[in-house]
């Protein structure tokens, strides 16, 4: 057989869900992942199959029909649509939706199972080992200490039975060197380091894929023996595979090999190790690449029913909109390594990043076009760019430009949203230094190139928002006077990722509602904090009680950063050039809180007499003041209102 994938062809798979579960925040963040990315390579003009579905078969199921009185079928039909309304309140734009109990998919199951016995890849042996009925996997001695399972911790059973199984063992070496020949076949590189290290730790075992009927009847038949039950990972696996033949958009194309298989840390084994060896036995091309990412713990504990803290993906949607939930959790943690998730980060981000920086972006843009122009927006002639164009040109390299980075490659999520609030920040501080109000009075030319470029930040802001929050996207590209984000991309190509892109039709902007209202209950949230925090700061020890003329000698200026930069060698040291009526070089520990670029312009509080101090070799003169509260999270302290450098603060 041979395999084909046109070039311009995009698979990307999520886990199929273990159909007895309610969705939660860990099946909402795979399945986002795989939305953005897919989302993001539609806009790109490639074809894209994006699968995700149900698991069906096996024992967990089988058990919680039963306890239920339902027949296991019964009890799916009946919790797949859980998944389904999940994934519509997400804005998830599957292409299909796989179940296992698909006719068409237990049919290629059973094709490969007995190709792989013809070939003489599957054998039946005699088997003693332990056995963890909820994990529905088997151990050998030496994995037990204490007769209980070492993923769950549960009790296991010692079982004796015959079983068949795939010969995996002969697959090792061929294994390693594809991991290693592939830097990016497992991602991120800790996980792929984590697979080299237990492929090179010990020999690899062969796989039982087979349970005996009487212990278990839910699952697909052995094509061969049908006293046999298939193990329900192999069955599960083979999904990304059948799908392509049954539910792409065009099954008469070859779908496979898949581009991504996106997991969790948890089921890398699985994927990287049963899934490689499974179609290197087939014959079968191996995916391009398999990305696990981490874990979400509850406001520090982990998620469990028990607990009841499990997140519900709808609630969230419902509360705070799929959008504002969807970009929090990709711009909160790095993708791949764990995070901790609490509704007051989620409402600390939707209030400074969405509805203060980018929703203020749009409102304070749209205010000042309709003032001074009627809505109407043209680009000046001739246009001479200038250095905050090209700021934005040079965030829409890393963004779009797919040679020179590998951003979506490597599913930096986390690197293309910083890069697009570097846009944002820039646009709020090209206001802030432009100052138009005053261009108003006297300068139609200079404020018609600034409107024009805080549009267009807002353009290109917009595109490169779609995969993460299409709706605020596409209402953004409405309210600046423009048709349709995805019909016009598909028209114009790569070209509307760049700076220079304009339409051909006339535009004026349309205000419309607020894109991200701000949550109030983070103020009230902050000040029960505060009200839990307030007997200790009712009673300081009175020795820590200062006097107003030893507050006298800290003088207190305002500054504004006129440029920044990072130390060399250091990831939290800023050098700033700061006015504080008086120039002068002030090094903060800000790096990880800040960009330099989303410092300038900013009016900041300096602790102006302060000693002068280096750090590491770089002198600063006096100090810059900023905020940490108990969750780390760092704020600069900067002024409401727009008062002169060099005012001072008492
Ligand atoms: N049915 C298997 C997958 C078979 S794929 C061929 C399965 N299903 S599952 O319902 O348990 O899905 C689990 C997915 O949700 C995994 O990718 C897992 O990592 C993810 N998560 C479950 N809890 C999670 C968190 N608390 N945080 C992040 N993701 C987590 O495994």
């Amino acid at each position: 057989m041979s395999h084909q994938k046109k070039s311009n062809r995009f698979y990307i798979t999520t886990p199929i869900y273990y159909v007895n579960d309610i969705p939660h925040i860990g099946h909402a963040y795979t399945t986002i992942a795989a939305d953005i990315v897919a989302r993001y390579n539609r806009l790109r003009g490639r074809d894209v199959f994006f699968l995700t579905g149900t698991d069906e078969h096996g024992q967990k199921v089988e058990k919680a029909a039963k306890d239920k009185g339902r027949s296991a079928k019964e009890h799916a039909d009946l919790m797949v649509d859980n998944f389904k309304k999940s994934w519509s309140a997400l804005s998830i734009s599957n292409d299909a939706f796989i179940r296992t109990t698909d006719q068409e998919h237990k049919k290629c199951v059973m094709d490969l199972l007995q190709q792989l016995y013809d070939k003489g890849e599957i054998e039946k042996r005699s088997y003693c080992g332990m056995y963890c009925t909820p994990c529905e996997r088997f151990w050998t001695e030496k994995d037990i200490t204490d007769a209980n399972c070492p993923d769950c911790g549960r009790p296991v059973d010692k079982i004796e039975e015959e079983n068949y199984f795939f010969l995996m063992s002969k697959y090792q070496q061929r294994l390693i060197d594809h991991v290693e020949q592939n830097p990016a076949y497992v991602l991120p590189e800790t996980r792929r380091n984590e697979v080299l290290g237990f492929l090179k730790a010990r020999p690899l075992g062969d796989l039982c894929i087979s349970r005996p009927k009487s212990r278990l009847a839910w699952g697909i038949t052995l094509p061969f023996d049908d006293k046999y039950t298939t193990y329900v990972w192999f069955d599960a696996l083979v999904n990304y595979y059948s799908a392509t033949k049954y539910l792409a958009p065009s099954v008469r194309d070859d779908w496979w090999p898949a581009d991504h298989h996106l997991i969790g840390k948890d089921i890398l084994t699985t994927h990287s190790v049963y899934w490689s060896t499974m179609l290197m036995a087939l014959g079968l091309p191996l995916p391009r690449n398999i990305f696990a990412h981490g874990w979400w713990t509850i406001s520090g504990s982990k998620m469990s029913k028990s607990l009841g803290n499990v997140i519900d993906p709808n609630d969230m949607a419902a509360k705070y909109s799929a959008d504002a939930f969807r970009y929090f959790l990709f711009r909160e943690v790095t993708f791949g390594i764990d995070g901790d998730f609490s509704e007051d980060a989620l409402i600390r981000r939707i209030n400074t990043d969405l509805a203060n920086d980018l929703g203020n972006l749009l409102s304070r843009t749209l205010t000042m076009a309709e003032k001074y122009f009627d809505g109407v927006i043209s680009k000046p002639k001739p246009y001479a760019g200038n250095s905050f164009a090209d700021e934005c040109s040079a965030q829409l390299g890393h963004i779009f430009n797919e040679t020179e980075n590998i951003n979506w490659s490597h599913l930096k999520l986390h690197s293309i949203l910083e890069n697009i609030w570097n846009i944002v920040g820039a646009a709020n501080n090209h206001i802030a230094r432009t100052e138009p109000w005053k261009l108003a009075k006297n300068d139609t030319d200079a404020l018609k190139a600034v409107i024009f470029d805080l549009w267009n930040a807002l353009r290109v802001t917009a595109v490169s928002i779609y995969p993460f929050m299409p709706s605020a996207s596409e209402a953004i590209w409405k309210q600046i006077g423009l048709k349709s984000l995805v019909d016009e991309t598909a028209q114009a190509g790569d070209d509307i990722f760049q700076w220079d892109w304009m339409p051909s039709y006339d535009i004026k902007i349309a205000k419309g509602e607020q894109l991200f209202p701000r949550i109030e209950k983070e103020e009230k949230a902050a000040k029960q904090t505060l009200k839990k925090e307030m007997p200790k700061m009712n009673e300081p020890a009175a020795d820590n009680l200062i006097g107003i003329e030893d507050f006298a000698k800290v003088q207190l200026k305002v500054g504004v950063v006129m440029s920044a930069e990072r130390v060399e060698k250091s990831e939290k040291l800023i050098k700033m050039q700061v006015d504080t009526g008086e120039q002068r070089q002030i090094v903060a520990g800000i790096g990880k809180a800040y960009t330099p670029e989303e410092l300038v312009g900013k009016k900041i509080v300096v602790l102006a007499n302060l000693k002068p101090a280096k750090l590491m070799g770089v002198e600063s003169q006096g100090m810059l003041l900023a905020a940490t509260d108990s969750e780390g999270i760092l704020s600069v302290l900067t002024l409401d209102r727009d008062l002169k450098q060099g005012a001072g603060i008492r």
